[in-house]
């Protein structure tokens, strides 16, 4: 059973990949057959909101189809047993789909937010959205249709949450990075904080991430195959 008092997760896109959901820089991940330049920037969106929207529409209405997989499920176990033993998970998703919410997780940290949710570019309200979105789309909280967006961070803008992401990682004591491929800051760099912290790094994953070489143990597949064993493990059950 682990002696962790403070885990820290960082998941990735690989981690819904068996829900359905596509990953991003792999090969056939969705940035190889879409350009993330025309379609996640807010440049792209004031240029064609039309087209993002389009593509969002799409995305989004696939994570409403999708369910959570027993990777999301041993997380949300994790949390639990964890707290039951006065310890503490961290869960810090770069994932805008709800699929940890869905598993039963309460506390997950959406660094590049969440695509059911819609912001006004006038009001700054954000809204639960399961819908479409179209450029006419009104605002539920202040009625003007001057532009919705999904309440997601594009490429040049800041990730959410960083403080409480750095406070968390400060004070972790197992840093646990599943399903990202290491190549989108700031969250590829946190396995190089932790290390440098002094904090036991381990990466689950279907294959070797780019930041393989930073982490203290690696265990290799499918994450349905591999989380549940690692966090039965952790807990020695
Ligand atoms: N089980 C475990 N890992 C998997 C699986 C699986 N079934 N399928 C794929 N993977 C791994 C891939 O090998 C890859 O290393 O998941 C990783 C997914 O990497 P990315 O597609 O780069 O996703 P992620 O790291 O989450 O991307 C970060 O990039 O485009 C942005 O904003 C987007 O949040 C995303 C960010």
């Amino acid at each position: 059973m682990t002696s962790a008092q403070r885990v820290f997760v960082l998941t990735g896109a690989g981690v819904s990949a068996e829900s359905g959901l596509g990953t991003f820089q792999d090969r056939g991940g969705i940035w190889s057959r879409f350009d993330p330049m025309a379609l996640a920037t807010p440049e792209a969106f004031a240029r064609d909101p039309a087209l993002v929207h389009e593509f969002y529409n799409l995305r989004r209405s696939g994570v409403v189809a999708a369910t959570p997989n027993a990777a999301h499920e041993a997380l949300a176990r994790l949390e639990s047993r964890l707290q039951e033993r006065g310890a503490t998970l961290f869960l810090c998703t770069q994932n805008v789909d709800d699929l940890h919410e869905r598993a039963g997780s309460r506390a997950v940290t959406h660094m590049h937010g969440e695509i059911l949710k819609a912001r006004c570019l006038a009001c700054e309200a954000v809204t639960p959205w399961r819908d479409d979105l179209s450029v006419a789309t009104p605002c539920p909280a202040c009625g003007r249709a001057s532009g919705m967006r999904p309440d997601i961070v594009w490429f040049g803008e800041m990730p959410k949450h960083l403080e409480a992401i750095d406070a968390a990682l400060r004070e972790a004591d197992l840093f646990v990075a599943i399903g990202t491929s290491g190549a989108v800051y700031p969250a590829a760099g946190y396995v190089a904080q932790a290390r440098a912290l002094g904090i036991r790094t381990c990466e689950l994953n279907l294959e070797p991430s780019d930041n393989a070489a930073h982490f203290d143990e690696a265990r290799y597949g499918p994450a349905s195959v591999v989380v549940p064993e690692f966090i039965a493990w952790l807990l020695g059950r």
